[in-house]
């Protein structure tokens, strides 16, 4: 564990040495959860954000797209529930002075038992080897089962005090984190307060307070943006249920427990995707998605074992089935993506609150009714970081030396190609120069003569570009390059008329796209 937070922690500093992610507003040494993407990170972000409306939008006839205002009528979010209950359960150290999420300590602390038995797994796995028998020893083992039943008793507590039928029960779960004998990790000590709620949006005001200016929120999903306009959307496109609408833009939420780098921010992007439908089909587009969604994951190539679906078992009020997609990052299986039947809340809500009837006719059953909806929601920047964290590699060379290198999907790649001549001299600059200009237009191509071509190409590894072009003498006779691949190393000459057609289709998204057809 100790060996992977030091992966994580090389990982976050090499996002900031090569220009993907800085912490925002860095000489004034940073914003708490805030990051900004460097000139690298900004490519990567964006041939995400491609792939993933392409996969929509493109290939889906019946997903349209829309980019809503980030500022909404401050009645959305009464209707949809957040201000009354977009809460996290707090508690603070009286001792430390620091704020932590009383859920999150409790989930914390059913992880130490899942630790302790997975140990107590591992270190038998190694006595026995091959004739180990996981289910019996987890069936036997005293230390095992002792562990186990403290994991259960607590996650049943757990689940009771966030079920209780009035909201969270508030006291219930600080005299969980009292009984656990929880205690502060930097103050050490057990003085804490009450549990308290506290609301995640952040507020501000619009119009100037002479005109008695209005509080609005910066929308904490961007998901509303799409139940709103759900009824434009349908009437000028003249959709036809089932259909989906797909956006991608910032959203914001004053996390207290903002951790783990770009994991958890407060201003982060959101893919979302709201898919209407029939009422009683839900249950069937439900198993659709996450089948779907879960192929768009694999597609990149970072191996099906590192995937897992975390179904639900505490569903908000209003969905009747959610699962979240998970990803092994070096801190564990987290949540990348969340897969939700959301039932017709968000309409009804908001034909409530607005008096406007929200309905769809159906021209095949000659009847009205309020659409269901399916939604898949991911983040932008976790998105970002799975892959970031998948890519990265220390190489031992077999030559003694080691090299930094990102294998990130081509398609993903910020750069593409690098072309290097040689030397400064004999017009190998120039040349160089003429193939970024042809090949410019079709992918994105850097051009670098600083240093020896080994430095060179340490630097492209380092940001994961997939193919190096070097320009040499042999280049000035034949027109022929050295090309390099990032993983294998292996170096090839080709002529440079057949660049383009031996990179293009492997660096571009619709190659990606392809695979999942
Ligand atoms: N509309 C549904 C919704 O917003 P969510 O599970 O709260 O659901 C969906 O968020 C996704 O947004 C998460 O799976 C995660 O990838 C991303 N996300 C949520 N909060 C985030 C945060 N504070 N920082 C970064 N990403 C976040």
């Amino acid at each position: 564990m100790a060996q992977q937070e030091d992966v994580f922690k090389k990982i976050v500093s090499h996002c900031k040495e090569y220009g993907f992610v800085f912490p925002s507003s860095d000489i004034y040494d940073g914003l708490g959860a805030v990051y900004d993407y460097g000139q690298n990170g900004v490519e990567l972000k964006n041939n995400i954000k491609q792939y993933w409306w392409q996969s929509m939008v493109l290939l889906h006839e019946n997903i349209v797209g829309i980019d809503a205002a980030i500022f909404m009528h401050p009645t959305t979010w009464k209707a949809s529930g957040h201000v009354d209950a977009f809460n996290d359960p707090l508690i603070d150290n009286r001792d430390s002075k620091k704020r932590y999420r009383a859920d999150v300590l409790i989930e914390e602390q059913m992880a130490k038992y899942e630790d302790k038995i997975q140990k107590e797994i591992e270190k038998a796995q190694k006595r026995f080897g091959d004739s180990f028998d996981e289910a019996k020893f987890r069936a036997t083992n005293e230390r095992v089962l002792e562990n186990q039943k403290k994991y259960d008793d607590l996650h049943h507590r757990f689940q009771e005090v966030m079920n209780a039928p009035g909201g969270i029960d508030l006291e219930g779960m600080k005299q969980i984190i009292l009984d656990e004998g929880i205690v502060c990790p930097i103050s050490g000590t057990r003085n804490w307060t009450d549990v308290r709620q506290f609301n995640l949006m952040f507020k501000t005001e619009m119009g100037s307070t002479a005109d008695g200016a209005s509080t609005i929120y910066l929308r904490p999903e961007t998901a509303q943006g799409i139940f709103v306009n759900y009824l434009n959307v349908q009437k000028t496109g003249r959709m036809k249920l089932p259909f989906g609408i797909a956006q991608i833009g910032k959203a914001f939420r004053n996390e207290i427990v903002a951790r783990q780098f770009i994991f958890r921010m407060r201003e982060f992007e959101q893919m979302e995707m709201q898919f209407f439908i029939q009422p009683g089909t839900e249950l069937d587009w439900f198993a659709k998605w996450k089948e779907t969604r879960m192929k768009w994951h694999q597609n990149l190539g970072f191996g099906a074992e590192n995937y897992r679906f975390h179904d639900h078992d505490k569903l908000a009020h209003y969905a009747n089935a959610a699962t979240d997609i998970e990803f092994r990052m070096p801190f564990g299986f987290k949540e990348v993506e969340g897969i939700h039947s959301r039932t017709n809340f968000d309409l009804s809500q908001h034909a409530k609150y607005s008096g406007k009837k929200i309905e769809y006719f159906d021209p095949e059953t000659n009847e009205s009714y309020t659409p269901y909806v399916i939604e898949t929601s991911i983040g932008v920047d976790r998105m970002f970081l799975s892959i970031m964290c998948h890519s990265y590699e220390e190489q031992l060379l077999p030559d003694g030396q080691t090299r930094t290198v990102l294998h990130l999907p081509a398609a993903l790649a910020p750069v593409k190609l690098a072309v290097f001549p040689l030397t400064k001299k004999d017009g190998m600059p120039e040349k160089a120069q003429e193939i970024i200009n042809e090949l410019r237009f079709h992918f994105n191509c850097k051009y670098e003569e600083k240093d020896q071509i080994g430095k060179r190409y340490r630097r492209m590894d380092a940001i994961g570009c997939p193919y190096c072009v070097t320009v040499d003498q042999q280049t000035l006779v034949d027109n022929t390059v050295t090309l390099r691949d990032r993983d294998t190393m292996e170096q090839h000459r080709v002529a440079i008329s057949e660049l383009r057609s031996i990179i293009e289709d492997k660096v571009s998204i619709t190659s990606l796209l392809k695979k999942l057809l």
